[in-house]
């Protein structure tokens, strides 16, 4: 029998089209370390994030077209990440040695924004990926305490160390802001900080840098978008919210500031019953899904509202650490891919980069300022 040539091998991969990019994987470059032995073959995929929501798919398609090669017994196939560098290293260098940069906004308070922000932060640390939170809402800073982390950062050579928790970087503007400072003083508070948070904190090498904005789609969530260099922001609404309206407000503030949508998510979005399993559609199904089509901007999911999500909360044990195995928990951890994976596709695409400005495009109403 004819020995397996690393060519054959080469040229059965050229036919595996990685599903998001539409590149085949030798094109793509991500096949490295091969190695033959027999009819045995061994080679590694370097996948853009390492929450791929597609390995499987992958994997699949790498055996089929090499198990067909004659001579070819069996096929391994290992799985690393390399995540590439997005727009923040190219606008800004006050974290040249973060990756991407991602904006949780929300038109309202309350809708679940910090849930949101710090599962899917958890859930991309779980996935592999290095991980940092920004807890921007200067009005409601209450990430420590959903991360279980009330203790303030460490100083080290005038830098300041982020907390950890859960897997992920933390820091909070609730380390920084006395609790009874009014309201009105802590507005003005925010660019100062926000640039404190991006110059003198020690990040390290991060994947995905999550910030979570403050409320509301005003001059405060305005400043923090044009200081953090974004990959890309993501909108929380809830059923009720999801009103065009609200979202409308969200994607006019971004593209101000040439920032894409990465997508809306849907939060308390329906019950499922603890005891028997049946899901009850509380508000009119597909809200979320909709909104998100009539503004050309991909719908990431919607997440179940579940006492488990709110006790997580409240101790400091995320949904997805303290139940992982939970189609609540699921939720936030294919939401986490589909963002992860939605980046790689931006960064791939990079000459593309005001996909906002095309989306408006497609909008079919024609829009109007503050609408
Ligand atoms: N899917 C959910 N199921 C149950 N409770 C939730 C869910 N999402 C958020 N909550 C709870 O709702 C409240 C508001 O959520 P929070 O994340 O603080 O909202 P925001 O940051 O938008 O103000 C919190 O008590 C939180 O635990
Ligand atoms: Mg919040």
């Amino acid at each position: 029998m004819a020995a397996v040539t690393e060519q054959a091998i080469i040229d059965a991969l050229r036919t595996v089209m990685e599903p998001e990019l539409h590149k085949d994987l030798v094109t793509l470059n991500m096949v490295k370390d091969l190695k033959i032995e027999g009819g045995t073959v061994r080679f590694t995929v370097v996948l853009t994030t390492p929450a791929c929501p597609l390995k499987t798919e992958i994997k699949a398609s790498c055996d089929k077209a090499v198990g067909a090669i004659p001579g070819v017994t069996k096929v391994e196939v290992d799985f690393t990440a390399n995540v590439q560098q997005g727009r923040s290293q190219i606008k800004d260098n006050l974290i040249p040695t973060v990756k991407h940069t991602i904006a949780i906004s929300s038109g309202k308070g309350g809708v679940g924004k910090t849930t949101v922000a710090v599962n899917l932060s958890v859930g991309l640390a779980l996935q592999g990926a290095k991980v940092g939170l920004i807890d921007a809402d200067v009005y409601g800073p209450n990430v420590p305490m959903m991360m279980g982390l009330e203790r303030p950062p460490e100083q080290q050579d005038g830098k300041l160390v982020p907390a950890y928790s859960h897997g992920v970087k933390l820091i909070s503007m609730g380390y920084f802001v006395p609790e009874d400072t009014p309201l009105t003083w802590r507005g003005p508070m925010i660019h100062t900080a926000i640039q404190q948070f991006l110059r003198d904190v020690i990040w390290g090498d991060l994947d995905y840098l999550v910030v979570d904005l403050p409320p509301g789609t005003g001059d405060a969530q305005l400043s923090i978008a044009q200081l953090v260099p974004l990959t890309g922001a993501v909108i929380v609404t809830t059923p009720q919210d999801v009103a065009l309206h609200d979202s409308r407000k969200g994607l006019f503030m971004f593209q101000k500031v040439n920032v894409p949508i990465l997508g809306i998510i849907e939060n308390m979005s329906y019950y499922v019953c603890g005891k028997c399993g049946e899901r009850t559609e509380i508000f009119s199904y597909g809200g979320g899904e909709r909104a998100a089509d009539k503004l050309g901007i991909p719908f990431l999911g919607r997440v179940p509202i579940d006492p488990a999500i709110r006790v997580g909360g409240d101790i400091g044990l995320p949904l997805v650490v303290a139940n992982p195995d939970s189609p609540q928990a699921k939720a936030f951890m294919d939401i986490a891919s589909r963002i992860a994976a939605r980046i790689s596709v931006l960064t791939a695409t990079a000459s593309e980069t005001i996909p906002v400005e095309s989306l408006l495009q497609k909008i079919k109403k024609p829009l109007t300022s503050g609408a």
